[in-house]
């Protein structure tokens, strides 16, 4: 062998004995730097496999071809030892942020200064209506804050050319027909989808948002919030009616708050009343709507009235809020003044009417 061979053979034996050494040291580096270091130096452009490669063409014919294999199959097993050797530095590292980053939830830092946050009046008025009907034995009822035409004015009775409609500032969706797909302008509809989709007996509340093309003023809101009760079963009369509104007015303002109901006329109901709560000082405010489920509503939910009857009622929370509270601005519930709020974080259980 002259000394030209001797020489590539060494240079090629040098460069697969630094693999292997390499390897062993990849395996326990954990500096993603000197994984990069250790590949330039092996595998780069100025590199033990650059120069072991090119002493390739200074061996004799017949061993070059194994020398070949030799330095390829030794430069696959150094890249495949890099490789590994980042994914489990990678891997180490996040696990590393987990521990330096973690948020530590369990610290409390309340101090005289700092209040924890508490639930908003509108939310606690409706839980507390939520218990109220609960404990009389009605189930709480949702329904969709979209709603089409059908649920939310013909299937209570309102068809398109009643004058109600108009009375109700409509928020119409740009979807479907024109004036098909709407905001709901009450939470009426939820009686509807009740009824469809469970036989009586039925006895529901259903608190949510409604939403009218009103500018908010002291005492009306775009964006309000409602409750509407439905009870249908045998033998129902307006006694039932007004027997629970009466219990309700009393569980939500104190013992000594009356109610009484007044004739008035809404599409869906037969007869229909509007019932006022007493102030101390003997006037009456007015709180929400209520009746008879009329006989039309019924059907068209295929419920029979000869043998079904109902009542139903509906009134806005955010007004029956303002009038407990005695707020001049029914905005301050919409504005998330946290000066405002703070006042309620414990929650006033006395009569303020
Ligand atoms: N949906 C009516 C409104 O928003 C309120 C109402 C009145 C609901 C009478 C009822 C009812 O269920 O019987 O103005």
């Amino acid at each position: 062998m002259d000394a030209h061979t001797e020489r590539a053979v060494a240079d090629v034996s040098a460069f697969v004995e630094a693999v292997t050494e390499t390897r062993k040291y990849l395996a326990k580096v954990s500096d993603p730097d000197r994984i990069d270091a250790a590949e330039s130096e092996l595998l780069g452009r100025k590199s033990l496999l650059v120069l072991a490669r090119r002493q390739l063409g200074n061996l004799p014919s017949d061993i070059r071809k194994q020398a070949g294999r030799r330095v390829n199959e030794a430069r696959d097993r150094l890249q495949q030892a890099v490789d590994e050797a980042r994914s489990r530095v990678k891997a180490e590292l996040r696990v590393q942020s987990y521990e330096t980053d973690r948020l530590d939830l369990t610290e409390r830092l309340i101090s005289q200064r700092q209040r924890r946050g508490s639930l908003h009046l509108i939310t606690q008025a409706r839980d507390h209506l939520e218990d109220i009907f609960v404990g009389m034995g009605f189930t709480v009822a949702e329904g969709p804050e979209v709603e089409s035409a059908w649920y939310n004015y013909e299937a209570l009775n309102i068809p398109e050319w009643h004058p109600a409609r108009g009375s109700f500032d409509t928020l119409f969706v740009d979807l479907g027909e024109p004036e098909e797909v709407m905001l709901r302008s009450h939470n009426s509809p939820v009686q509807i989808r009740t009824m469809e989709a469970c036989e009586p007996p039925i006895y529901i509340v259903a608190p949510g948002r409604a939403f009218r093309r009103d500018t908010a003023d002291a005492t009306h809101l775009p964006t309000f919030n409602q409750i509407e009760g439905l009870v249908v079963d045998h033998d129902i009369t307006m006694a039932d009616l007004a027997g629970t509104v009466d219990e309700f007015v009393k569980a939500f303002f104190g013992r000594e708050v009356d109610c009484r109901l007044r004739p008035s006329h809404f599409p869906f109901t037969e007869p229909s009343a509007e019932f006022d709560v007493s102030r101390p000082d003997g006037s009456w405010l007015e709180l929400g709507g209520c009746g008879m489920v009329h006989p039309d509503v019924l059907r068209n939910c295929e419920v029979d009235p000869e043998v079904w009857q109902g009542f139903a009622f509906g009134f806005g929370i955010d007004r029956l809020v303002a009038i407990r509270y005695q707020l001049e601005d029914i905005r301050e519930l919409a504005n998330s003044d946290v000066r405002f709020l703070r006042q309620f974080q414990h929650p006033v259980r006395e009569v303020l009417l």
